[in-house]
């Protein structure tokens, strides 16, 4: 019964994801004109799949994501945690809490979810991504006796500016041997600048080790070694 229910689950979030990513695809043709403000400004599918791996072969039961938008990476992610063996997508450890600024992205994603049957397992907060850390890290340090989980997984996929703070405030709350992988390292080529100065910035803390991946946009991946 079980098994049926996961096959349904695995399906719904699939037609999900195919339908972003036809969206995406116009988006990115530049065929049709998409207003800014509705632009979903999605991770590659190439990167989905890299993130669904990581995120299945870890076994991953928290994962924190910075920058939704309509929720096309979040879906990889609910993907992968719904295929573990421990009763797939009704397996109350496994949890996303995903984070955006934007009320209408928030709306989107929120719709998405809905139709993905993904609701129970993505808790979204709405803010700035600098506040909700600060939040997160508050929780974390005043429950730290308490149940607090800490991530297995942190996707960074917002603005490119305030990353090193991301950085410094994600890395007490991932644990050790976890992953934070961060997306745009290569393209587009006006953030290589900035993304360069994070790349150094991450290898020069003696906790992690990081490698950048050449897929989709390029991808940052690195692991919390202490
Ligand atoms: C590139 S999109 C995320 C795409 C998404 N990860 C995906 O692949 O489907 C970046 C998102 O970050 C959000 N964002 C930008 N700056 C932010 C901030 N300071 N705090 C929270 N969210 C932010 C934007 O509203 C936007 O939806």
């Amino acid at each position: 019964m079980q098994y049926n229910n996961d096959i349904d689950n695995k399906t719904k979030i699939t037609r999900v994801l195919e339908r972003l990513e036809q969206q995406s695809r116009l988006e990115r043709s530049g065929k049709e004109n998409i207003a800014n403000e509705d632009m979903m400004l999605a991770i590659t599918e190439d990167t989905g799949k890299l993130l669904n791996i990581l995120i299945t072969s870890m076994n991953a039961n928290n994962v924190l994501e910075i920058g939704t938008s309509v929720g096309y990476s979040t879906l990889w992610f609910a993907l992968a945690m719904s295929q573990n063996e421990n009763g797939g997508i009704n397996d109350t450890k496994k949890r996303i809490v995903t984070i955006d600024n934007d009320p209408l992205k928030i709306m989107r994603a929120q719709k998405n979810f809905k139709d993905a049957g993904v609701l129970e397992m993505v808790t979204m907060i709405e803010g700035d991504a600098l506040d909700i850390l600060a939040r997160l890290f508050k929780d974390y340090n005043a429950n730290v006796n308490g149940r607090c989980d800490l991530f297995d997984f942190i996707f960074f996929d917002a603005d490119k500016g305030n990353l090193t703070e991301y950085f410094d405030m994600s890395l007490p709350l991932l644990k050790k041997g976890g992953m934070i992988v961060t997306d745009n390292i290569l393209f587009p080529e006006e953030y290589r600048l900035t993304m360069s100065k994070f790349v150094t910035y991450v290898r020069n803390n003696e906790s992690v080790m990081s490698v950048t991946v050449p897929i989709g946009n390029g991808e940052e991946i690195t692991i919390k070694t202490k």
